[in-house]
């Protein structure tokens, strides 16, 4: 299984300074030393994260590919054509939601997005459409041509280690059989931590897990010792 990394909330605390640090092009080069398969961003419509500029610069410096996340709006089909990531995950985006709530509805938009994506894989990017582990939204994501579903993880991230955990597995792992008898590839993603990533294992043939928030909240931890140390040393 493949890893992307997002990458988003290094910037949420570089723009809480709106200084330069931490540096996002950085930390995407030492996830890839790290063993990054990919980096992921979601370049939203308020740029509350991710800018432009941070898109552009990491087009450039990648080693490995850029994951670009984005809500299905002609503004972001531009920037998406101009820049053109490796890959393009189709997402929905609520101005208010802190992160993304649900899968993107691709049954009651399914002419919409099918005219989204064309333009985007003529282009050479490979899209995939996140969506929730449902049979109905499985069928309007291969109609749409995209090769790709990325199935939502943050239902069963919510339910892990209740009693609805195994249902909430079984959903994304039902889900994901599915989808790979009508030939889609299928990515999984949101809310996935150090405790619960072990049931992606699970579902068999999953080709990526892109995984953000508790990287980056983990790299503190890993982190703050050395980082605490040093300054001591500077100022003995
Ligand atoms: N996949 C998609 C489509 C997302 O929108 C996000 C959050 O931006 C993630 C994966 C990563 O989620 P998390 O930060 O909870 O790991």
């Amino acid at each position: 299984m493949l890893l992307g990394v997002n990458i988003d909330h290094v910037a949420t605390l570089r723009n809480a300074r709106g200084g330069k640090d931490p540096n996002v092009a950085a930390a995407a080069m030492i996830c890839e030393m790290a063993g990054a398969d990919g980096i992921t961003t979601h370049l939203r419509e308020d740029r509350r994260h991710i800018k432009d500029k941070d898109v552009n610069e990491l087009k450039k410096l990648l080693k490995t590919r850029l994951n670009l996340e984005m809500a299905v709006t002609d503004e972001m089909q531009e920037i998406a054509l101009k820049l053109r990531p490796e890959n393009c995950c189709l997402v929905p985006e609520k101005r208010e939601e802190l992160t993304t709530e649900g899968g993107l509805d691709v049954l009651s938009q399914q002419e919409k997005i099918t005219k989204f994506v064309k333009p985007l894989k003529d282009a050479g990017i490979i899209v995939s459409l996140f969506i929730d582990p449902d049979i109905r939204q499985i069928d309007a994501a291969k109609k749409t041509g995209a090769p790709f579903i990325e199935l939502h993880t943050g239902r069963f991230s919510e339910a892990f280690g209740t009693e609805n955990e195994e249902v909430e597995f079984l959903k994304l792992k039902d889900a994901a059989a599915y989808a790979q008898s009508l030939g889609l590839k299928v990515n999984a993603g949101h809310g996935l931590t150090y405790e619960n990533v072990h049931r992606m294992k699970e579902i068999p043939g999953v080709v990526e897990l892109n995984i953000g928030h508790n990287i980056i909240a983990k790299s503190v931890f890993v982190g703050l010792s050395a980082a605490v140390k040093e300054m001591k040393e500077l100022i003995k």
